[in-house]
């Protein structure tokens, strides 16, 4: 079925007690309305509509990505008018249209592909999302006739008190059949509390007329948690957290403590791999499979291959590690950092711009940036490469077998060549040939019995 979909994102937000639309407060690193128009995406929905009112700069600057066009309705007279605004924009609805808000970001797609199954099945005037809550307060009721088909929904301002008691509310997610849309949107009225065009009021309008409703419960009324208060948002990050950790339970990944993983909605983990307490996976990360991520390490848009092992407290970014190696514990992997298969990077060594080559290790205290280290290298305690002048920075190119003796420090750009050794305490300013052993220390004096002489002196 070719659907198109709307998302409304117009509203402030009042309840937030915010300057910041409502729909570009972030959950889990993504504002609220990237969800819904992922949602949209995911089901090929075209076009895609988001509508604005509220600061719709930012709106539109959050999405610019792509794939959607924006419609702007100034002033805000509802979630009828929203879409009365969109169906100016679009001259007419021509295929079914998906309605989803901007600020319920949990739904499931597999939620929307059911309502659609339904929708193509029955081909009524609209079927609507509902769910059955404990809490039905602040959410439209659905009013039900004897034969439990949907008659109306009533919004809670709006409703008799044993109205209120109906614990069906509407999710506020609908498709609407095109034609039903184009001849009865415009009946709109705002006869209501809040003097504005409902969407909602298209149900009553429909069954007035003895067109049928659908209505598709959701099985996990988690999905359908709105954002009204920043509350809620703290609820739906709970939720996000729990729906992201028995998805990857359910992908045979082991996680030691779900109340303390921190997954963002675009990282993928592979089967195999254990999670422990503390671990915050963001951005795009993909972690391979029979990988072990330790307490406290902080991944972002980072790729690592299968079997790598990140001990604890690592901070990897933008940073790609190959299969086998290991990092950390207290490692920092910053932008563009590559670890080469079975490499090693060990504690306090922080890498930038750099790659290590296969089965290299760099194991203590190091500062590695702008380096290209190749293989079977490796780098002793302490190791700086000194890769700025104040101005500019240059490249440390050390060759496959090098030896780097502890607190060396190596003045870029400097090239040293295959297998040669570099003893320890040296400052390496000029390029080293292939095998030499290269040494720029001051050689060592002793004086004998000088503590001695010292202590009589002072007499
Ligand atoms: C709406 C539904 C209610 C449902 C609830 C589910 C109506 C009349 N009520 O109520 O039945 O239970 O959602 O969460 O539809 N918006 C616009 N333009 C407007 C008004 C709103 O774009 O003129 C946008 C808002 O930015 C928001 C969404 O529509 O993203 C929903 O608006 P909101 O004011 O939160 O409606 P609710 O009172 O939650
Ligand atoms: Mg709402």
């Amino acid at each position: 079925m070719s659907i198109s979909a709307v998302i409304l994102a117009a509203g402030k937000g009042v309840r937030m007690k915010s300057d910041l639309p409502k729909v570009l407060h972030p959950l889990w690193g993504k504002p609220l309305v990237h969800y819904p128009v992922q949602l949209a995406k995911a089901l090929h929905a075209s076009p895609i509509s988001v509508v604005t009112g509220y600061r719709p700069d930012g709106v539109r600057a959050a999405l610019k990505s792509g794939g959607v066009s924006f419609v702007h309705q100034s002033p805000q007279g509802g979630t009828g008018h929203a879409l009365m605004c969109v169906g100016k924009a679009w001259g007419r609805f021509k295929s079914p249209v998906l309605m989803l808000l901007g600020d319920v970001p949990l739904l499931k797609v597999e939620t929307l592909r059911e309502l659609m199954r339904v929708h193509r099945a029955q081909r009524p005037a609209a079927t609507v999302l509902t769910a059955e809550v404990e809490k039905p307060r602040g959410y439209g009721r659905i009013v039900r006739d004897g034969l439990g088909r949907v008659s109306a929904i009533v919004e809670e301002l709006d409703a008799r008190e044993d109205q209120k008691n109906i614990p069906e509310i509407n999710t506020g997610i609908f498709i609407f059949d095109p034609l039903f849309l184009n001849s009865h949107l415009s009946r709109l009225g705002r006869e209501n509390q809040k003097k504005e065009y409902y969407v909602t009021d298209l149900v009553a309008i429909a069954s007035e007329e003895g067109l049928p409703v659908e209505a598709v419960r959701v099985a996990d009324p988690r999905e359908i948690q709105g954002i009204n208060t920043r509350k809620d948002l703290l609820t739906a990050r709970d939720i996000l957290r729990q729906f992201t950790v028995d998805d990857l339970i359910e992908r045979g990944v082991t996680i030691l403590d779900g109340r303390s993983v921190y997954v963002e909605p675009g990282v993928s983990v592979g089967e195999g791999t254990v999670l422990h307490p503390h671990v915050f996976l963001r951005g795009e990360t993909r972690i391979g499979r029979n990988c072990e991520i330790e307490p406290g390490a902080v991944i972002q848009n980072s790729v690592l291959a299968d079997g790598v092992r990140v001990k604890p407290y690592c901070v990897i970014e933008e940073s790609v590690i190959g299969q086998g190696a290991q990092v950390g514990p207290f490692a920092r992997l910053r932008p563009a950092s590559r670890v080469a298969e079975d490499a090693r990077v060990g504690n306090f060594v922080e890498m930038k711009k750099t790659t290590l080559g296969r089965g290299s290790k760099a194991q203590h205290l190091s500062y590695l940036g702008d380096a290209t280290i190749g293989e079977g290298v490796n780098v002793g305690a302490g190791t700086i490469t000194c890769n700025y002048d104040g101005k500019k920075k240059y490249r440390t190119i050390l060759e496959k077998g090098v030896f780097v003796g502890s607190d060396t420090q190596f003045v870029a750009p400097v090239r040293v060549g295959k297998g040669a050794y570099i003893g320890a305490g040296s400052t390496i300013t000029e390029n080293v040939p292939p095998g030499a052993l290269a040494l720029s220390r001051a050689p060592q004096k002793n004086i004998k019995g000088w503590t001695s002489s010292r202590r009589r002196h002072r007499r």
